[in-house]
């Protein structure tokens, strides 16, 4: 471990790797976090800078770059080249450019047609050595990091690596989805050049596999993931997904931290995308919002029928199968449907056939916009997001600062960031969004017939639009509890 004399007066330098990084490229949350912490880092005096892979959409945003190192003898990978970088707000990145494996047509992780990548060992293996590489004494930068924080199963390897390495920093891994594991064949161990020993239960080994996402569960210094009530639910068998016992057994160095919002990007005052701009002050634009959408979907402009927003992956952690199985219901209460998404084909079928069955009821966007997603978190009267397991989720977060309360299932971050509507907590201010317990059509339905119920109670929903947009989520605080982890690992 570097021990070069720490001055503790020094800028903490932190290496920040990651998959994704919006607005550069965004799949989802992690795309949001990696876009926004590393800046609220930063801005509590830490020297921050972000490694991502360079894929053509980064490549092309980059304005003007320097070549800062070229790996060209790495044994077991390709040749690969460091880009200097910075994001709009100010973030300095380094690109990992190696076009063979990061310049193509599709996703960052799969292609055009949903199947992943077959090399995505290979690619995000490069990704994880560098990130190690970066972090060693090995590195040919002459910016050294304290500490190297990695982001889900992509730089799982990292932890490994330096583990390995000489004069290595230590390292912090986030999880922000058990679901995505990166496991391989065993073979994987000795193509990405890490040693056999490493491949047993003390290790990455994950019945008869290697897991990229256990070697960071194991070789991590800290583990944090993006909520406290998502921190003890995956050291138990129902969402541990089966590396349970490894997280409890680590569970001294395991903290949740809950995920903030980029008010940058999310605040109703000034979102670029809104028809009209709004605030918990001047509310009246919020109407304007939901007339622009009910007549972007092709909704019957009705101002006051419930509008039930949803902006979601199509898989099954969303739940979205439940509710459109409920969809017919929700029309005769009666209340519109706002969709947004991309996924699983049969459930993109069942979402577009509900907008044939129940035109000017149900409107469906098929696909990716960004600007579409503001644009529904602005102008639907309440955003549902009954997901069976949600690490953190930022939706819900975006929709209270929008004066939209969320329904959500009673479950990870959503637990910790949304307060159940009921006499009391309206009394007292805490109030937020509706809260359901066991994860079935009935308690889905009664809870959002729940919330139009009270959407027709003019005062109260005022009331309860308000407290969500007093809520704080910003950065910051999570910023401060990254920060207290990293001392703690330092030793500081
Ligand atoms: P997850 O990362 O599991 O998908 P989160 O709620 O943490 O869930 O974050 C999802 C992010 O991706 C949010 O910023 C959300 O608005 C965005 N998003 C998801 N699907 C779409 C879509 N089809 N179009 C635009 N943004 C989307
Ligand atoms: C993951 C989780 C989501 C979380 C996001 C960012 O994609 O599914 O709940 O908000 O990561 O941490």
């Amino acid at each position: 471990m570097r021990s070069s004399g720490l001055n503790n007066m020094a800028k903490l330098k932190v290496l920040f790797a990651t998959s994704e990084a919006a607005p550069l490229v965004k799949t989802g949350g992690l795309g949001d976090v990696s876009g926004a912490l590393p800046a609220a880092l930063r801005a509590i005096g830490m020297d921050v800078r972000v490694l991502l892979p360079g894929y053509g959409q980064v490549i092309a945003q980059l304005a003007q770059h320097k070549v800062l190192a070229a790996f060209d003898n790495l044994p077991g990978f390709p040749s690969a080249r460091l880009l200097s970088g910075k994001m709009a707000n100010g973030v300095p990145l380094l690109v990992l450019d190696c076009p063979s494996l990061y310049q193509r047509e599709g996703g960052p992780y799969q292609d055009a047609k949903g199947h992943d990548w077959v090399d995505n060992p290979q690619r995000f293996g490069l990704l994880s050595k560098i990130a190690a590489v970066l972090g060693s004494s090995a590195s040919p930068l002459d910016w050294h990091p304290d500490l190297v924080h990695c982001n889900d199963w992509q730089t799982g390897l990292t932890p490994a690596y330096l583990r390995f390495a000489q004069g290595a920093a230590p390292s912090v891994f986030t999880i922000h989805n058990m679901a995505f594991q990166g496991n391989f064949a065993p073979a994987t161990v000795q193509e990405l050049r890490l040693p056999l020993s490493c491949f047993g239960i003390d290790g990455v080994e994950f019945y008869g596999n290697m897991s990229f996402l256990k070697a960071g569960l194991f070789y991590a210094n800290h583990i944090t993931t993006v909520s406290p009530n998502y921190a003890k639910e995956i050291q138990q068998a129902a969402l541990g997904f089966g590396m349970q016992g490894l997280l409890a057994t680590r569970g001294g160095d395991l903290t949740g931290i809950l995920n903030g919002i980029d008010t940058d990007e999310w605040n109703p005052a000034t979102d670029k995308y809104l028809v009209k701009k709004f605030s918990a002050a001047r509310m009246t634009g919020k109407a304007d919002n939901k007339k622009f959408l009910q007549n972007k979907l092709g909704l019957d402009v009705a101002p006051d029928v419930p509008l039930l927003g949803v902006i979601s992956r199509f898989t099954h952690q969303k739940g979205l199968d439940l509710l459109l199985e409920i969809a017919p219901h929700l029309i005769g209460l009666p209340a519109q449907l706002a969709i947004l998404g991309s996924g699983e084909a049969q459930m993109q079928q069942a979402a577009r056939n509900l907008s044939h069955l129940y035109p000017g009821k149900v409107g469906v966007n098929i696909g990716f916009s960004e600007e579409l997603s503001h644009q529904i978190e602005a102008g639907a009267d309440m955003f549902i997001m009954p997901s069976r397991f949600e690490p953190c989720g930022l939706n819900q977060l975006y929709s209270q600062c929008y004066g939209t309360p969320p329904v959500v299932h009673a479950t990870g971050g959503l637990l910790d960031s949304v307060v159940d509507c009921t006499a009391e907590t309206l009394k007292g201010g805490s109030a937020s969004g509706f809260v359901f317990k066991g994860m079935n059509t009935e308690n889905l339905f009664t809870t959002i017939q729940r919330a139009t119920d009270l959407y027709h109670d003019q005062r109260k929903w005022k009331i309860l639009r308000r407290n969500c947009m007093a809520k704080n989520f910003s950065w910051k605080a999570s910023a401060e509890a990254y920060r207290a982890v990293y001392f703690k690992v330092l030793g500081r």
